[in-house]
């Protein structure tokens, strides 16, 4: 690869709402499109992990992401640490990501250490796709700050936009400590039930909040589920799924986004 990797975080304070399963899908399209990409799981629940059928790496001895991302003298050993699957590479969490926000907050640049991370394995990599965790704390901004690029998945309900608003304060405020600017790519509506009326007027509500942004649907779909059971994404565990094509329009979508479309003639 000639330049770094372009890097996008999908994020949600709110649990549960689809951030894996939308992490991992976008990771796998944009790798079927023939973009090397890396998956990090920077959830010390480590789902995506477990998601994409690497429960063993969760439990490994050190050095792991929490001393990589806590320890500038072990920050080189992410490039052992990286595990191939068939779709993507992945970067996974461990158990002792539990520990990592409050030794996070202790360390001097708390926010800057996933950004100073991934500098060594970006050349490797087309994109980089980070899986965060249910909170607004230190691994998420860890993960704003390298990223600057944002990915947010939602469920259909009306709870939703309280959580949009909290979402977009806290970027405001990180934009305005870190002096940065952090986009949006899109925004995923997740777990669609068209029986249900409030789906579409949160489709319309994000539409209208957000004209300039993509906005994707997803139904619930069994197969989602069952795809990360079995370790893998959608879109290899049932190519013939309505949903792949979603998880296409995303990738495609967020290539777009940085501004490479042309690379995106077969998709
Ligand atoms: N569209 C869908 N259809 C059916 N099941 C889904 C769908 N999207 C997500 N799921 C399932 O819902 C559960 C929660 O999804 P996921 O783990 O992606 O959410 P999350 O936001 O990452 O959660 P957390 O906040 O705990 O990290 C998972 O079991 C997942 O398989
Ligand atoms: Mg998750």
């Amino acid at each position: 690869m000639d330049s770094p990797a372009n890097r996008v975080c999908v994020v949600q304070q709110k649990g549960g709402v689809g951030k894996t399963t939308v992490a991992i899908n976008t990771a796998a399209a944009l790798n079927a499109a023939g973009q090397d990409t890396l998956l990090v799981d920077l959830d010390p629940q480590g789902n995506a992990t477990e998601d994409v059928g690497m429960p063993e790496a969760y439990e490994d001895e050190p050095p792991t992401l929490f001393d990589c991302l806590t320890d500038a003298e072990q920050r080189d050993a992410v490039t052992d640490i990286i595990r191939e699957h068939e779709e993507m590479d992945v970067l996974p969490s461990n158990i002792d990501m539990t520990a990592v926000e409050p030794e996070l907050t202790l360390s001097r640049r708390s926010g800057e250490q996933l950004n100073l991370l991934l500098e060594y394995v970006e050349d490797d990599y087309d994109y980089i796709i980070v899986d965060c965790p249910p909170q607004l704390g230190n691994l998420t901004d860890n993960a704003l700050f390298a990223c600057r690029h944002v990915l947010i998945p939602a469920l259909a309900e009306s709870t939703s936009k309280r959580a949009f608003e909290l979402l977009y304060d806290h970027i405001g405020a990180l934009e305005t400590d870190y002096e940065i600017s952090i986009e949006e790519v899109g925004v995923a509506i997740n777990r669609i039930d068209v029986r249900k009326k409030q789906a579409q007027e949160m489709v319309d509500w994000i539409e209208d909040a957000y004209p300039d942004t993509p906005v994707w649907r997803i139904r619930e779909r069994a197969d989602i589920q069952k795809s990360l059971e079995a370790g893998e994404s959608l879109l290899a565990y049932n190519p013939e799924s309505d949903m792949c094509d979603v998880f296409e329009a995303i990738a495609t979508d967020v290539a777009a986004h940085f501004d490479e479309a042309e690379v995106w003639g077969d998709v």
